[in-house]
């Protein structure tokens, strides 16, 4: 039987689309939001997809919000929650709830540039390589064991929108990527260091260098 998983979103969920798209061997439960108006949730539903709504305005704490969506991310019974632009901080009872079984994508090469705005960061720190990279997630901050990164050049002339865009198209590939290895059983936690195949690998990331434009 296919692992399942819920896949929370906040807004666009084009990595979430490029999920549905992958061809994984894995079940999409549901995909639930905080936000009603997420774009990402017609997509889901048009594909046959169960989606969800908990709007965290609707809660005073964080502490209450994080129940309610614990609530009904467990209703699917997932074996894997996967954050694809989820943009909401989680309380560690959540995140210890999901022990293992919670995992994010960011929009930098973590350990640099966590929180928001990680391209602007990223220009403004003159950084030459920047990237995005999908890792388990803990109770600190977009920190937590990596499964796999990608890296792009930083191209004289950026902007934020340029970079982004070229971090989003590694950002789709690698969370497939690293969807599969789980559904095969191929991921295992060494410490706090994951191992692809029982090994530290490093082949998932690296691209060949895009053509400069
Ligand atoms: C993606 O770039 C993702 O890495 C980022 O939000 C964007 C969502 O886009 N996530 C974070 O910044 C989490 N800290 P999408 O909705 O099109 O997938």
């Amino acid at each position: 039987m296919k692992p399942t998983i819920v896949i929370l979103i906040s807004g666009r969920g084009s990595n979430m689309a490029a999920i549905l798209s992958a061809s994984l061997p894995i079940k999409v439960a549901a995909v639930i939001s905080n936000q009603a108006d997420a774009t990402g949730l017609e997509l889901a539903a048009a594909q046959g997809i169960p989606t969800a709504v908990v709007d965290h305005r609707a809660f005073s704490t964080r502490e209450d919000f994080d129940a309610a969506l614990q609530n009904a991310i467990d209703q699917f019974s997932p074996q894997l929650v996967v954050l694809a632009g989820f943009m909401r901080i989680l309380s560690p009872q959540f995140v210890a709830h999901y022990e293992k079984r919670l995992i994010n994508i960011h929009p930098s090469l973590l350990p640099a540039f966590p929180g928001l705005h990680t391209h602007r960061q990223a220009l403004a720190a003159g950084v030459r390589i920047h990237g995005c990279t999908v890792h388990f997630v803990t109770d600190r901050l977009d920190h937590g064991p990596i499964v796999v990164q990608a890296a792009v050049p930083v191209l004289q002339g950026d902007t934020e929108a340029l970079l982004s865009a070229r971090v989003l198209r590694r950002e789709h590939v690698i969370y497939s990527r690293a969807l599969r290895w789980w559904a095969e059983g191929r991921l295992h936690w060494q410490e706090d260091c994951i191992h692809v195949d029982g090994e530290f690998q490093n082949f998932g990331g690296l691209s060949a260098p895009e053509p400069v434009a």
